[in-house]
């Protein structure tokens, strides 16, 4: 892979839409970061958006932006199912690839990004802001560290909402071809990206899908997979956008020697057979760092600062000539097993991965 030599890194943005803020956001917080041009299918949305972040380059083609020699890095903030082509042209131009989550719709589509990316010497990077979290990377140390023994259960609930408004503002969410899914593959997935980071991989999964509310919309925004993982560890994932007025989401990690209980990104439960001199602290102030992510009724209560982290994280590691943590194999992860969720809801059958 192509290491990144400059001191000072520059960024262009594709697709000027709502998650595009908060990288244009993070990436000004970040030092000897530059955010040197956008690109949106839409130029009044690329104009407004420069405008905004006080950028001079904005182009409603993103083939002229990938001309730019100084960008070194893409971030690519289109709908999901609109990335693949996009990522190929940038992986041409020689560019290192930051895409939002889920890197694309389809593993074979990410595959063909993956080995696009490896045939120029560029980087895929894929955006999981949760794992940035102090609260949530505490429980993956702990895990790595051997606290909680075997591995025993592992679940997440996801009990978000959404209303019409948030699927009908923009014409691809709850569609499968350019959102791959509904709260499964566009909210949940965070958790399930989680749960897999902390479980390890998944062996096979049984699950049932429904249009619980959102009838008007392609895809489900209910869904409940029970989870075998390869390690012998069971699970339940239950995702929705359904549930009035958006509730909370939680992640519930069992092992033979504790268990740990996360909602809403503070951790109510922390419980070890051994103790620790952190936990009294991780006990009484729930967690490490206080975020409220929020965005179990609101979709744009995300913070920049997670984004930020995993910013500069995948700046140093391309500084190192290093691939990112979250590459592009590690961010398949996810919609793996999402897809296999979705065809066992549609046959009645275990899917094995
Ligand atoms: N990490 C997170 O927490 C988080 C949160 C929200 C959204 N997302 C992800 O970000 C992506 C975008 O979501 P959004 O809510 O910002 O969508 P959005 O509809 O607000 O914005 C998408 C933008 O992309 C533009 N676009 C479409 N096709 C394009 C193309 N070929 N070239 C250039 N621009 C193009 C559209 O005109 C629009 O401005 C989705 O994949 C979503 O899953 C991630």
């Amino acid at each position: 892979m192509n290491r990144l030599e400059k001191d000072k890194v520059q960024f262009g943005i594709i697709g000027c839409g709502a998650i595009a803020n908060i990288h244009a956001m993070a990436i000004k917080a970040i030092e000897n970061a530059e955010l040197k041009a956008v690109a949106d299918v839409n130029i009044d949305n690329a104009r407004k958006f420069a405008e905004r972040h006080n950028i001079k380059e904005y182009y409603s083609d993103y083939r002229e932006l990938l001309k730019d020699r100084d960008i070194d890095i893409v971030n690519i903030c289109t709908p999901s199912g609109l990335r693949e082509d996009v990522a190929i042209a940038s992986a041409r131009a020689g560019k290192h690839i930051i895409a939002e989550k889920p890197v694309e719709v389809t593993v074979e589509k990410i595959d063909r990004i993956i080995a696009e990316c490896k045939r120029h010497n560029v980087a895929l990077a894929g955006i999981f802001n949760y794992r940035y979290n102090k609260n949530y990377r505490i429980i993956y140390d702990t895990i790595q560290k051997g606290r909680f023994g075997r591995l025993i259960l592992g679940d997440v609930y996801i009990k978000w909402y959404r209303d019409k408004e948030y699927y009908t503002s923009s014409g691809w969410r709850g569609t499968w071809k350019f959102d791959g899914g509904g709260a499964l593959m566009n909210q949940s997935i965070h958790f399930i990206d989680l749960l897999q980071w902390y479980m390890g991989p998944v062996e096979s999964v049984k699950a049932y899908t429904a249009q619980a509310v959102h009838r008007y919309i392609e895809t489900e925004d209910l869904g409940i997979a029970i989870v075998k993982f390869k390690n012998g560890a069971l699970g339940v994932i239950e995702g929705s956008t359904a549930i009035y007025p958006g509730l909370y989401d939680r992640v519930e990690i069992h092992g033979e020697n504790g268990s740990v209980l996360i909602e809403d990104s503070r951790i109510v439960r922390w419980e070890f057979r051994d103790q620790e001199p952190l936990d009294q602290k991780i006990i009484e102030e729930k967690g490490l760092e206080t975020f409220d992510l929020g965005s179990s009724r609101d979709p744009m209560e995300i913070p920049y600062e997670l984004h930020k982290r995993e910013i500069e994280d995948i700046i140093n590691s391309l500084k190192e000539g290093k691939n990112p943590s979250i590459d592009g194999y590690e961010a398949r992860k996810a919609v793996e097993i999402i897809t296999a969720i979705y065809r066992a809801g549609e046959t009645g059958e275990e899917v094995r991965l």
